[in-house]
């Protein structure tokens, strides 16, 4: 919500307004308050549908299963919460259906804040080390984040400083344990200060899919003010 107290509609409104269309559009969201101005913005629209819930086992049980390959169905699905809220099912789940392509933004503050501890990576609490296996699928984050091998104990001791390589292992994993066919390289997105606060992320099964989403990736990273001044360094 902006200081005016009106919400701004965002990628909803961005979707609405593609064209070509999409067939039916599906808004899931755990807010009522968003939940009930999307109602409102799309009252007079028959293509849409709006899910007051968890979206990981809306997706799972409600959405997913009436896009099926079999049925000549194809979903675009934008995974954007603020934090590590999505379940790595949902991932799992999207590239086995294999008529499903997704955006994820990975979200790089909130593991840099929550999850990953410079010092002492072992007094993390236990509540964010789970909320970064669900979004992760397992603990495998650990070895690429933490060097263990200094440590002659086998515990981590620091962690790498590189949000580009945390990022990447994902991208591996989306690939290799998921099973998407195409994955771009990922780019940050940063907020005023460039810190980078995401990772957006496209997967597909579809080399067109992911043609034009690596367009635009490097579009991006070329010409976008924060992506173009790193470029001039
Ligand atoms: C970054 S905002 C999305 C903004 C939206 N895409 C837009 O452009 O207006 C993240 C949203 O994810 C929602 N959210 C977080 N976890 C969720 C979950 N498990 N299921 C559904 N919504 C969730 C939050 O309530 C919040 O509204």
């Amino acid at each position: 919500m902006k200081k005016t107290e009106k919400y701004v509609l965002g990628s909803p409104l961005n979707a609405l307004n593609v064209s070509p269309p999409f067939d039916h559009y599906y808004f899931i969201d755990l807010d009522g308050e968003k939940i009930d101005f999307l109602r409102d913005a799309t009252k007079d629209r028959s293509n849409v549908s709006i899910e007051v819930g968890d979206c990981n086992s809306i997706l799972l049980e409600k959405i997913f299963p009436k896009v099926k390959y079999t049925d000549f169905k194809r979903g675009l699905c934008l995974l954007d919460p603020y934090g590590l809220h999505l379940d790595w099912k949902v991932l799992l789940s999207a590239a086995s259906a294999k008529s499903i392509e997704v955006f994820i933004n990975f979200p790089m503050m909130d593991i840099n804040m929550n999850v990953l501890w410079r010092k002492n990576p072992e007094g993390q609490d236990p509540l964010q080390i789970e909320r970064m296996n669900l979004f992760w699928g397992d603990d495998s984050w650990r070895d690429v984040a933490y060097d263990t091998e200094s440590d002659l104990f086998g515990h981590p001791s620091k962690y790498y400083d590189s949000n580009r390589k945390i990022a990447l292992a994902f991208k591996d994993r989306l690939k290799k344990i998921a099973g998407f066919k195409h994955v771009p390289d990922p780019i940050p997105m940063r907020n005023t200060s460039q810190a980078e606060l995401y990772y957006l992320f496209f997967a597909s099964h579809k080399k067109a899919g992911y043609d034009i989403a690596r367009y635009h990736f490097e579009k991006y990273t070329k010409f976008g003010a924060s992506g173009w001044q790193q470029n001039q360094k």
